[in-house]
């Protein structure tokens, strides 16, 4: 059982003997009659559960419903119910809403709420990615985003940064599950007990929770351990801590490999971004993750460690086999490093929706060229195998040839080569491989100048 304390709307609650995969949806319906988070799908799809978190890294919109207790240890959190102020005032954007009918049956209203709240107190105005995390069936979008264009310029309401101040005052105590707050920390316990379940975001692991009902008997939160959240960039390398939500490494890489920061805008939506981690997301060995095949691609090593005892390998080597990876039990990600590098990186998602959907083919390419020949080149693909997968017998096809349409149509009939994909209810497999072979196609066509648009077929 753990203890937890952290700020509720404003107040303190400190919660000793809990579940440590309670989580926060059912605790505020539950135990604090707080029915305005909904439960829709109980799986960080809707958003009809968002709620604000904020600690001295500042304030996120996090789906509650796969929001364990202790991931709010020593945070503070504000529900649809403490948008408004202490006297009953409405916040700008709950003003808003009434004044742009931006609610018909209002099941998704509070989480709109709070997701345009926490985006107006960040000052982020990109509301159609702000909110992609939030579907609405009956309003409709536009009167929504015009409400929260509306309100973009009120100020942000007092009570909506009272919370940090007030937040030395609560009582961090460590609770008695493992809330490690250092990565030595964690590395001792883990050692100790390598049976443990490690939860980062939990934006898997909650769905265990959730969907499966799995009750975790020894768990590990990293969510305190400062010193994983760390991205450190050198002339050599761009160094990521495991505990790095995908949306701080988004905001990072940006300035060095933009079309990944761009492919990230379509991980997942802002909350489920703003809890999940990099750690999580390469640890899973999934063979449908989206940052693997673009670090593969980009010559990524994986820093992992058990104990004392560190090594390092190159993230490629980790997925060995579907479900199969090369970590011990009791050894854990810490980091991964990408070299510094000149751009060459793109990367394409296909997936059936263009917001919040996980990858049916993931094809990440760098290739680089010297006088109009292929001097490097990497490709790694997610979705085409039971892991993400380097497509060497295209590589192999591409070194040393002219940059031309004859080599790529060469290289194009190499990815059978590569990959047998399977059918799934994602793409079939025909289609899986004919879009990864059409993919180093647009490549090289983007590389020729020609405009390509992801949102739009032409003949
Ligand atoms: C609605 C929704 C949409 C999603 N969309 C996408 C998407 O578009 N693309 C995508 O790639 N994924 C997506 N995901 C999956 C998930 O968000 C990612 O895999 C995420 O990166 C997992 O990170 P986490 O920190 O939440 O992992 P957790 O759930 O905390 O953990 C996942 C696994 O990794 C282990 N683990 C965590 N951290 C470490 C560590 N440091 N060392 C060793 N083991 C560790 C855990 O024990 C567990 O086995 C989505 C999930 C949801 C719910
Ligand atoms: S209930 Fe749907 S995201 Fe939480
Ligand atoms: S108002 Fe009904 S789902 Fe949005």
């Amino acid at each position: 059982m753990v203890q937890v304390t952290f700020l509720l709307n404003g107040d303190p609650v400190r919660l000793e003997n809990t579940s440590p995969t309670q989580t926060l949806l059912d605790w505020l319906r539950e135990s604090r009659n707080l029915k305005g988070t909904k439960e829709g799908c109980n799986e960080g799809d809707c958003g009809a559960c968002t709620i604000m978190v904020s600690d001295a890294r500042g304030s996120r919109a996090v789906n509650a419903c796969i929001l364990l207790l202790p991931q709010i240890h020593g945070k503070a959190v504000r529900t649809v119910e403490g948008m408004s102020g202490p006297a009953g005032q409405m916040h700008p954007v709950q003003d808003a809403m009434v004044d742009h009918h931006a609610s018909q049956c209002g099941f998704c209203t509070p989480g709109f709420v709070v997701s345009t709240a926490v985006a107006h107190k960040n000052g982020q105005r990109d509301f159609d990615d702000q909110l992609a995390g939030n579907l609405c069936r009956c309003t409709g979008y536009a009167p929504i985003i015009r409400a929260a264009e509306a309100a973009a310029d009120a100020p942000v309401p007092d009570w909506m940064q009272d919370d940090l101040a007030k937040l030395d005052a609560i009582d961090g105590t460590d609770p008695n599950v493992a809330m490690p707050t250092t990565s030595d920390e964690l590395a001792a316990w883990y050692a100790k007990n390598p049976d443990a379940t490690l939860i980062g975001g939990a934006t898997d692991v909650g769905l265990w929770v959730t969907k499966r009902l799995q009750s975790l008997e020894k768990v590990a939160f990293l969510v305190g351990v400062e010193d994983l959240k760390d991205i450190k960039v050198t002339d050599s390398e761009i160094r990521v801590g495991a505990g790095v939500t995908i949306n701080d490494f988004r905001a990072a890489i940006a300035s060095y490999h933009p079309d990944l920061a761009e492919m990230l805008r379509r991980f997942g939506s802002v909350q489920v971004r703003n809890a999940g981690t990099i750690g999580g997301n390469i640890a899973n060995g999934s063979p449908i993750g989206d940052s693997p095949p673009a670090l593969i691609t980009l010559g990524a090593r994986l820093h992992l460690r058990k104990g004392d005892a560190r090594r390092d390998i190159l993230l490629e080597d980790y997925f060995i086999d579907y479900g199969k990876q090369d970590r011990t039990p009791g050894e854990f990600v810490e980091a991964v490093t990408i070299p510094r590098q000149i751009d060459r990186l793109k990367c394409y998602k296909l997936a059936k929706r263009f917001d919040q959907d996980i990858s049916a083919v993931l094809g990440c390419f760098s290739i680089r060229l010297n006088s109009g020949v292929v001097e490097e080149v990497r490709i790694a693909f997610g979705g085409m195998a039971g892991i993400p997968k380097r497509a060497t017998a295209v590589e192999a096809a591409l070194l040393g040839q002219p940059w031309d349409r004859q080599t790529i149509d060469r290289a194009m009939e190499k990815f059978a080569d590569d990959f047998a994909p399977m059918t799934d209810m994602r793409a079939s497999a025909d289609y899986r491989l004919l879009a990864a072979k059409n993919m180093l196609l647009r490549y090289y066509l983007e590389d020729q100048g020609v405009q390509t648009r992801v949102l739009e077929v032409s003949p």
